[in-house]
């Protein structure tokens, strides 16, 4: 895979560790969902990382002070359906008054194309740094699908934020989209003929919701 300055490979022990539990076909839907959002949080949090700071007047009970804090840099968190659902309340924790938009979009089995039945976004959400979450970044049609209807609503502020990527799915979604941040757990070795990423976790949302 080549090497592209959009995307952010975490090589951190507690998100990999999380990521190989996830990995293995013992592990249940109640742990499935509890790590995906752990490692949303996690990853939320380095995420953000670059978020903008402002000066701050206060009085702490000795003194006054200058403290910094986050300026009002304005969030919308989006999970594309299903399966973002599971790492939105792990983000949510760090951020718990980010606006919140849902796209829905599901893989035809045959083509893999991402097909549409949902997308509710905050109205403002042209004036937002929109992180959007999926765990599986496959083929990318999903990831470049959710990026190009926040796009149509002006908003060219965008991260993409995944557990598990094949190389294939970060190159459509990096050359598709070079403005957008990719940020992944890991990069595994390649997709499958069904689309599925090799050695992966499964399908995510099955996993998660319990609809094997
Ligand atoms: C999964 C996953 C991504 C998509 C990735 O969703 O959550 O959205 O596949 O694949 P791609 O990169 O090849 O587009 P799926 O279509 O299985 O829907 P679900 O989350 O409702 O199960
Ligand atoms: N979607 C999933 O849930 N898993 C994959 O491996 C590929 C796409």
């Amino acid at each position: 895979m080549e090497n592209y300055t959009n995307v952010t490979v975490f090589d951190h022990p507690l998100i990999t560790h999380k990521l190989s539990i996830l990995r293995d076909i013992n592990t249940g839907s109640k742990q499935f969902r509890e790590l995906v959002g752990e490692i949303g949080m996690l990853m939320g949090y380095e995420v953000m990382r670059d978020l903008p700071m402002e000066d701050v007047e206060i009085e702490t009970p000795i003194t006054k002070a200058t403290v910094k804090m986050i300026s009002g840099k304005k969030l919308a968190l989006v999970p594309i359906l299903r399966a973002g659902l599971g790492m939105l309340d792990g983000v949510l924790s760090l951020v718990p008054s980010a606006k919140i938009g849902h796209i829905g979009l599901y893989r035809d089995h045959e083509t893999l194309e991402p097909k549409e039945y949902f997308c509710k976004l905050p109205e403002d959400i042209a004036h937002r740094q929109v992180i959007l979450l999926d765990p599986m970044l496959a083929t990318g049609g999903s990831g470049c699908a959710a990026v190009d209807f926040i796009k149509a609503r002006g908003c060219n502020n965008i991260k993409f934020v995944s557990i598990l990527a094949a190389p294939e799915g970060i190159e459509r979604l990096a050359k598709t989209h070079p403005d957008v941040q990719i940020y992944t757990g890991g990069v595994d070795e390649k997709l499958n003929d069904k689309g599925y990423i090799v050695p992966g976790l499964g399908d995510a949302g099955d996993r998660l919701f319990g609809t094997l």
